[in-house]
């Protein structure tokens, strides 16, 4: 065993989060800020994960599998389901050092779990496949949040920008955002993706009548969004992105904090904003052109505590 270090993107859900979770298509970038993770051999009869930005570090022993619980459990199933894909155990100490802001709705976790399972699989000699990285982070993923559509593990698997639906799996968009860039500004307020998850889809199953058109028009403003971004058409992007901003405000996932930052971006001069992921915190994202920049980032500057203007990044996990 020796170690290693890999690293995947955070992701940015650009149209559809929530209705991809009951089957609806959905389109995620993966952007220019990473995850890196560190497996190295340790002296522990389980798996060590440290990690620097949360300054912990917790045991997880073999012999305790089923019992186990921690910040960090979802680290421990990526590496420990790699070894045991691999058919080969020994103690590993998993050091977790990532630029993604945790709690964003920027696909943190499931970076940090591609990152971890694609590093555990070179740890020990292996050439990682891809597939079986997704897959595995994907396991990772649901002891997070129940259930994931699987979204967030493929972008950051893959990189690059993707349509995808559940069930069928992803297909990568000729998309490239030339002279726009992406602006993801905090609301200040951490939100927890499983919670959100399970509150809308009470909603759903309360309402089926009223919300199925919904989910059905979301399915349908996806496909347009494609098409557009395929087209380079941004300034349709963002009004459909400011149409899937509405239909998430329908269903119960906006907060005050985050409409405020959506309209202030669209006066500022952005094409298109919306919540991002899987909101109730977190943060907004809104395609700004290269001139409008800095005019945006100025006037959420007053009501965000961080912002981010990024890329879209091609590359998905990599070694390091
Ligand atoms: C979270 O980033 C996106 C959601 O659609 C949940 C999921 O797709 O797993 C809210």
């Amino acid at each position: 065993m020796q170690a290693t270090r890999s690293s995947a993107p955070a992701k940015v859900i650009l149209f559809g989060e929530h209705f991809v979770v009951e089957g609806q298509p959905a389109i995620a970038a993966a952007i220019s800020l990473r995850a890196h993770v560190t497996v190295e051999p340790a002296d522990t009869d389980g798996i060590l994960v440290y990690s620097k930005n949360l300054g912990l570090l917790e045991e997880y022993r073999f012999a305790e599998r089923g019992a186990w619980s921690g910040k960090m459990l979802s680290i421990a199933i990526a590496a420990y389901t790699a070894m045991e894909s691999l058919g080969r155990k020994s103690g590993v100490k998993v050091t977790v050092d990532s630029e993604i802001p945790p709690g964003s709705g920027m696909g943190s976790s499931a970076a940090v779990a591609v990152a971890t399972t694609h590093a555990t699989f070179r740890a020990f000699g292996e050439e990682p496949d891809l597939k079986e990285v997704s897959r595995i982070a994907f396991e990772a993923e649901k002891v997070v949040h129940g259930k994931p559509s699987g979204i967030d593990n493929t972008v950051a698997t893959y990189g690059g920008v993707i349509a995808y639906r559940k069930g069928e799996g992803f297909i990568p968009l000729k998309a490239e955002l030339n002279g726009v860039r992406l602006v993801l500004a905090d609301s200040g307020v951490p939100r927890n993706t499983g919670e959100m998850v399970k509150r809308v889809l009470e909603l759903k199953n309360t309402y089926p009548s009223v919300l199925e058109p919904l989910y059905h028009a979301a399915g349908r403003l996806v496909v347009e969004a494609a098409r557009r971004l395929e087209e380079g058409d941004y300034e349709s992007l963002g009004r459909l992105m400011n149409v899937n901003h509405g239909f998430l405000s329908a269903i119960g996932v906006s907060t005050l904090e985050l409409e405020k930052l959506v309209y202030t971006a669209r006066r500022a001069g952005a094409l298109g904003s919306k919540l991002t992921g899987a909101g109730g915190g977190g943060f907004i994202v809104a395609l700004v052109t290269a001139e409008k920049e800095k005019e945006v980032v100025e006037a959420l500057r007053q009501l965000s505590p961080r912002i981010f203007s990024v890329e879209i990044s091609s590359e998905g996990v990599r070694k390091e």
